[in-house]
């Protein structure tokens, strides 16, 4: 069994842009342990208990600032922004005006452009070993986006094993808004297989399907009958290769369901019988994203193992893709004088 540890602040510490990295660590009361970085405002590693009361780290990433920047895969862990997922041929336009983004996925803005949020080292806050605040000013036009946008994303690590983020920001003029946090989850411990035995529940009777380009076509579809149906808990195995057109466009799950629980009621599950540890995801956001991370290969992780096709899971909650575009779609618009917040909780508990 891989004995997991947190990574060394030391390895943290660099100066990129003029402004210094650091490695944040925070421990509750029931010794769930987490660090984050101030770089993209990023969650590293979560140390969880697993049935036999053995830390497990369930987060992929990297143990040093270097490996996340050389890293294949950019956004382990961080919040990806000013829009997270894709806006179609980067380009959308708001009060008349089009804006154009960096096309960076294909023709498609991902993620905020190619300098989002993730590349960005934070100012940060930390109070009481039990929340860290991440600041963040992004000026107007910063990868075509218009508006000054202040955002705050706030961890706090709860004595429940809760890790709650919080995200808040304010513009200076209207613009558009998404931001999410883009951990990838493995609750069999970070570089130990693929992802694809745990039981997944997606309390969630709609999806949005894809375009060729990953793009929401617009239409929302019932997930009776098809690949989606995770309203029962299902192996993330089951229909994975399925031949049905929205496996196929995506090369497994990458897609948005409908979120109408209540934050007081979790929106996803996802259970290892290896290690007993279930996680729950509540928030107030209206999707919540599974990506089975399709693209994933070639990254060397913490525990010095590749991270291969469906070696993490992602549960994203954020609003749905390409919304400035699509304007039957929940608003993504902020108004000056308007806060944007919104929340994700991850809760670990054990299942045996
Ligand atoms: C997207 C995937 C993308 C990945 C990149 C996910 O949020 O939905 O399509 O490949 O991020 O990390």
């Amino acid at each position: 069994m891989t004995t997991y540890k947190l990574p060394l602040p030391k390895d943290f510490e660099g100066k990129l842009n003029n402004k210094n990295t650091h490695l944040i660590t925070l421990t509750n009361r029931a010794g769930m342990q987490i660090a984050l970085t101030d770089y993209g405002a990023r969650l590293v590693s979560a140390l969880v208990p697993d049935k036999n009361g053995d830390l497990i780290d369930v987060i992929l990433g990297f143990d040093s600032i270097q490996g996340y920047l050389s890293a294949v895969e950019p956004y382990h862990g961080a919040t990806a922004g000013r829009y997270c997922n894709r806006i179609a041929k980067g380009k959308f336009s708001l009060e008349g005006k089009e804006y154009t983004l960096a096309q960076n996925n294909g023709t498609n803005s991902l993620h905020g452009g190619i300098e989002g949020f993730h590349t960005r080292v934070w100012d940060r806050q930390v109070s009481f070993n039990k929340l860290v605040n991440f600041y963040y000013v992004s000026p107007d036009g910063e990868e075509g986006f218009p508006g000054e946008l202040k955002t705050t994303v706030t961890y706090e690590l709860t004595n429940f094993n809760e890790i709650i983020i919080r995200f808040r920001a304010i513009s200076d003029a209207p613009t558009v808004l998404n931001l999410t946090n883009h951990a990838y989850f493995n609750l069999n411990g970070e570089g130990n297989g693929d992802v694809l035995n745990h039981v997944i529940t997606i309390r969630s009777e709609e999806f949005l399907p894809l375009d060729e380009n990953q793009i929401p076509t617009g239409e929302v579809f019932s997930v009776e009958g098809t690949a989606f149906d995770f309203r029962q808990p299902k192996l993330l195995a089951t229909d994975i290769n399925s031949q049905e057109e929205q496996i196929q466009v995506a090369s497994g799950y990458d897609h948005s369901f409908i979120n109408n629980q209540p934050i007081s009621e979790p929106i996803a599950k996802a259970f290892s019988k290896e290690t007993g540890i279930e996680l729950q995801v509540f928030t107030n956001e209206p999707c919540i994203h599974l990506y089975s991370g399709n693209f994933l290969s070639d990254d060397e992780g913490k525990s010095g193992r590749k991270y291969l096709r469906y070696g993490g899971f992602c549960f994203e909650a954020q609003h749905y893709p390409d919304s400035p575009n699509q304007l039957e779609f929940p608003s993504v618009r902020l108004d000056p004088g308007d806060v944007f917040e919104s929340e994700v909780r991850y809760k670990f508990t054990i299942n045996k």
